[in-house]
């Protein structure tokens, strides 16, 4: 280690003590589903309304990064607050009626249904990892399962019975949230929490099929809404959007 690395080191380990105690103490006080003042007053997040920019100091950064690591195989790819969730949970009421069924696919830890079940709105989780079987040789190191109503290929379940759809941090290495898109039927609504474009979530086909507006409407208003309660790690650039499929 270079002095200013050295430097760098011990000022994160200091942090970490003031602030958590230890590094468990940390990990363990990182849940989803906590108020947004929670998650800015001890672990130094800033609302996403201050992107493109925010100015995360260098520890907060080392501490985001450490923390990331761990939450997403706790819970998943993203962190979202109670308010966040209260809003989501409203939109879906709106959009898709109070008997509008939705799909999780490709769940993971199932960290979302779970939550939104509790909260009344019946989700069906999707996920083709047998997160359960620590034997098992592919997928995320992820050590909770909290719901997984069914193992399989999430595109086979796509079916009109549901309003709308979860893609919670799709993957970018494959064509799993293009098909899913595909299969998705008319009038059905998207969710999408991932990053842009080019980034770490959805390949190129989905973004340029999402972004046919003789095939999708972007309900920018409600992405806008999510994205003023969202919350993200420093090292992240994931945010929500929202579109209704309008024609196959
Ligand atoms: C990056 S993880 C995101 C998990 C979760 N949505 C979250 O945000 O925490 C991507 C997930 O997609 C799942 N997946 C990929 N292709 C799939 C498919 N064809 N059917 C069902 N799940 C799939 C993977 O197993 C993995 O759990």
């Amino acid at each position: 280690m270079t002095d200013e690395t050295n430097f760098e080191f011990d000022r994160y380990t200091t942090y970490i003590r003031q602030r958590f105690g230890d590094h468990d103490a940390a990990r363990m006080a990182l849940k989803p589903f906590m108020p947004r003042a929670y998650y800015c007053r001890h672990f130094d997040f800033q609302p996403y309304a201050v992107w493109p920019q925010p100015d995360y100091a260098r520890t907060t950064w080392d501490l985001h990064y450490w923390l990331f690591e761990r939450y997403k195989y706790q819970y998943g790819f993203f962190l979202p607050s109670a308010e966040l969730m209260d809003r989501l949970v409203s939109i879906l009421r709106h959009e898709i009626g109070p008997a509008g069924g939705v799909l999780d696919a490709g769940s993971g830890s199932g960290f979302m249904t779970k939550e939104l079940c509790s909260r009344g709105i019946d989700t069906f989780a999707v996920d083709r990892c047998d997160y359960e079987n620590k034997e098992r040789e592919f997928g995320y190191p992820m050590i909770n399962v909290y719901q997984r109503d069914t193992l399989g290929d999430a595109v086979q379940y796509v079916s009109s019975q549901f309003g709308a759809v979860l893609l919670l941090w799709p993957p970018y290495d494959n064509s799993f949230a293009f098909d899913i898109a595909k299969a998705m039927h008319p009038g059905q609504l998207l969710i999408f929490e991932g990053e842009d474009a080019g980034g770490c979530t959805g390949d190129d086909k989905f973004f340029e099929y999402v972004s046919d507006r003789t095939g999708w409407t972007a309900l920018k208003d409600l992405s806008d809404q999510l994205d003023a309660l969202h919350v993200t790690f420093a090292t992240q650039h994931d945010h929500w959007s929202i579109g209704r499929k309008i024609a196959q």
